[in-house]
């Protein structure tokens, strides 16, 4: 495996529109290794999502770490390619995001609170996952990266924009989100 170079913004791979995968490419040995060092490269700069765009690929694949562990377990990271994210209720949650592609900088963006989203797994077969909260969010902005949009886009007032130090000093209580990007 490999760490990848992540773009950052102003690139323009970051604003493109990216291409659906069919199960058959998914399952390719160049998806998979991609797969693998996204997940890697995620680890490395301690994000709890990827998109392929941010490593330079103009495809519909995201990786994400999610929160859906049942007991102790932590929960592995998970693939999810040609996402569609369908809301679940009107519910609106303002909440702090940052992202690997625009360094050390933090905002509160609107996300719907609870969503349903479908797409196929790394095998390239059909998955639906519901997701709330946390977990939510980095769907949403995940997928987002895939239609060239990122968080700031989101942002409905400048209010809350800071850099990562003021925001550890003035904004958060623990420390233990603080270096979270997606
Ligand atoms: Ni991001």
């Amino acid at each position: 495996m490999s760490i990848l170079k992540v773009s950052r913004m102003g690139h323009p791979v970051l604003r493109k529109k990216t291409k659906a995968l069919d199960k058959a490419t998914v399952r390719t040995p160049a998806i998979q290794k991609l797969i693998d060092d996204m997940m890697e490269t995620m680890d490395e700069y301690h994000g709890v999502g990827l998109a392929a765009p941010q490593v330079h690929e103009d495809i519909r694949l995201f990786v994400a770490a999610l929160d859906m562990a049942r007991g102790d377990e932590p929960t592995p990271p998970i693939a999810l390619i040609n996402p569609e994210i369908t809301p679940i209720g009107n519910e609106m949650v303002d909440d702090w995001e940052g992202c690997l592609s625009i360094p050390d900088i933090r905002g509160k963006v609107p996300r719907h609170r609870e969503i349903k989203v479908r797409g196929l797994d790394r095998d390239g077969e059909r998955i639906e996952l519901r997701m709330r909260g946390f977990s939510a969010r980095i769907i949403q902005h995940e997928t987002d990266h895939l239609d060239g949009i990122l968080f700031l886009d989101r942002m409905t007032a400048f209010e809350t924009l800071t850099f990562l130090d003021e925001y550890s000093r003035y904004w958060v209580k623990n420390d233990d989100d603080e270096e979270e990007e997606e």
